[in-house]
C-alpha cells in the first residue's frame, strides 16, 4: 500500500506541475483528491491492513493528501501569475505616443464683440437688462411714442403674431427701456442686447433677424454731452483711441433730439473708399435724449430727470471689428469662416 501511495504522489505531482490551466488543475484535484479519486479509493482498502500498519499508512495517506493539496495551490498561483503577465504584455500602453487632439470650439465673432461691449459698459457702471423677443405692440411701439398709424408699425416691416396686431416679434430692443423704467426708479444705467426681427430680404447687409444692443441712462442732469462722452468711450475702446465719431441729426419717435452716430471709416480714414461707399464715414447707431412722453409714460418726473438712449446693430459692429464683408457669413455657421477669429 505504501508503494501505491508513493506512486500516486509521484504521478500526481508531475501531472500537477505540468497542468496548463485552472480547468486542468481542477480535473487533477478531482482525479486524485475527490470523493471518487485515487487516494480515497486507496484509503477504502485500509480496513484490510493489520492494526500495526494502519496508523502508519493513515499518516502517510494524510501526508500525500497535504502534499498534493499544496502542490495544486502552488500551481494555481503560478498559473494566475502567468495569466497576469500575459495580460499585462498584451495590454501594454505607451504613454509617450502623442494623443489624438479633440477639436475645441471657440467663441463666435458676434459673442466676442458682444462681450467686449458689455465689458466696456460694465466699466462705466451699466447693468445688463433683459426683455422678451415676443413683445406687446404697446411696448415695441406705443409706449415708445410710436402711435397707431405710424409708418414704423407697417405690416410690411413687422412680424405681427396676432390678428389684432397686439403682439409682435420685437423690431428693436428699445422696448426694454420701457420695461426697465416701469420697474426701476432712476438712477438707471443699463444695456440690453438681443435678437430683433424685421421683414427684410436676406442680402449682404440685411437679415430678417439681427441683434441690437440698447443703452439707457436716466438720472438728474443727464445731457447730450453725457451721451457723446459715453459713445466716444465705446468707440475708442472698440476701434482704438484714434477712432473718430460724428453726430448727425436724425429722427426717432422716442428721442428728442435724435441723432445718428457714424464712425470714421477704418479703411480710408475718411478719404472715401469702397468699404464706406465713398462717404468716409460708416453709420454705427441711433441715439438721442429720451423723449419726455416716454419718460412720463413710465412715471418718471421730467422736471427732475432726463436721460439718453442708444441702439447699436451688433452685426454691423462685428463686421467693422473684423472686416467681414457679408452679413450672411455671420449666420451660416461655416467652421472654415468661424475658426478665423
Ligand atoms: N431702435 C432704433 C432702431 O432700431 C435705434 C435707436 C435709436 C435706439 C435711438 C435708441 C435711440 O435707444 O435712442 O433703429
Amino acid at each position: 500500500m505504501q508503494k501505491q501511495l508513493e506512486e500516486i504522489r509521484r504521478g500526481a505531482l508531475s501531472a500537477i506541475s505540468s497542468a496548463g490551466s485552472g480547468v486542468d488543475l481542477e480535473a487533477l484535484r478531482v482525479k486524485y483528491l475527490g470523493k471518487k479519486g485515487a487516494l480515497t479509493a486507496l484509503l477504502k482498502q485500509m480496513g484490510a491492513l493489520s492494526p500495526q500498519e494502519r496508523p502508519k499508512m493513515g499518516q502517510l495517506a494524510n501526508q500525500v493528501r497535504e502534499d498534493l493539496s499544496s502542490a495544486i495551490a502552488r500551481q494555481a498561483e503560478i498559473l494566475s501569475q502567468k495569466a497576469l503577465d500575459a495580460r499585462l504584455a498584451s495590454e501594454v500602453l505607451d504613454v509617450t505616443i502623442p494623443g489624438t487632439k479633440v477639436p475645441v470650439g471657440h467663441k463666435h465673432p458676434m459673442s466676442i464683440v458682444l462681450e467686449e461691449v458689455e465689458d466696456i459698459f460694465a466699466g462705466m457702471g451699466f447693468q445688463i437688462a433683459e426683455g422678451p423677443e415676443v413683445e406687446l405692440s404697446d411696448y415695441n411701439f406705443t409706449k415708445l411714442n410710436t402711435p397707431e398709424g405710424h409708418p414704423a408699425r407697417d405690416w410690411q416691416d413687422t412680424f405681427y403674431l396676432s390678428e389684432d396686431s397686439s403682439v409682435v416679434l420685437r423690431t428693436q430692443t428699445s422696448p426694454v427701456q420701457v420695461r426697465v423704467m416701469e420697474r426701476q426708479k432712476p438712477p438707471i444705467r443699463i444695456i440690453s442686447h438681443g435678437r430683433v426681427y424685421r421683414k427684410d430680404e436676406v442680402d449682404a447687409t440685411h437679415s430678417p433677424m439681427f441683434h441690437q444692443i440698447e443703452g439707457l441712462v436716466v438720472d438728474k442732469g443727464v445731457t447730450m454731452a453725457d451721451l457723446k462722452g459715453t459713445l466716444e468711450v465705446l468707440v475708442r475702446r472698440l476701434y482704438g483711441k484714434d477712432a473718430k465719431i460724428r453726430f448727425r441729426p436724425h429722427h426717432f419717435p422716442f428721442t428728442e433730439p435724435s441723432c445718428e452716430v457714424d464712425v470714421q471709416c477704418f479703411e480710408c480714414q475718411g478719404e472715401g473708399c469702397r468699404v464706406c461707399k465713398g462717404e468716409g464715414w460708416i453709420e454705427l447707431l441711433g441715439a438721442g435724449m429720451v423723449h419726455p412722453k416716454v419718460l412720463e409714460g413710465c412715471g418718471i418726473d421730467t422736471e427732475v430727470y432726463s436721460g439718453f438712449a442708444f441702439g447699436i446693430g451688433v452685426e454691423r459692429l462685428t463686421m467693422r471689428r473684423f472686416s467681414i464683408s457679408d452679413l450672411r457669413l455671420i449666420f451660416e455657421n461655416d467652421v472654415r469662416f468661424l475658426t478665423q477669429f
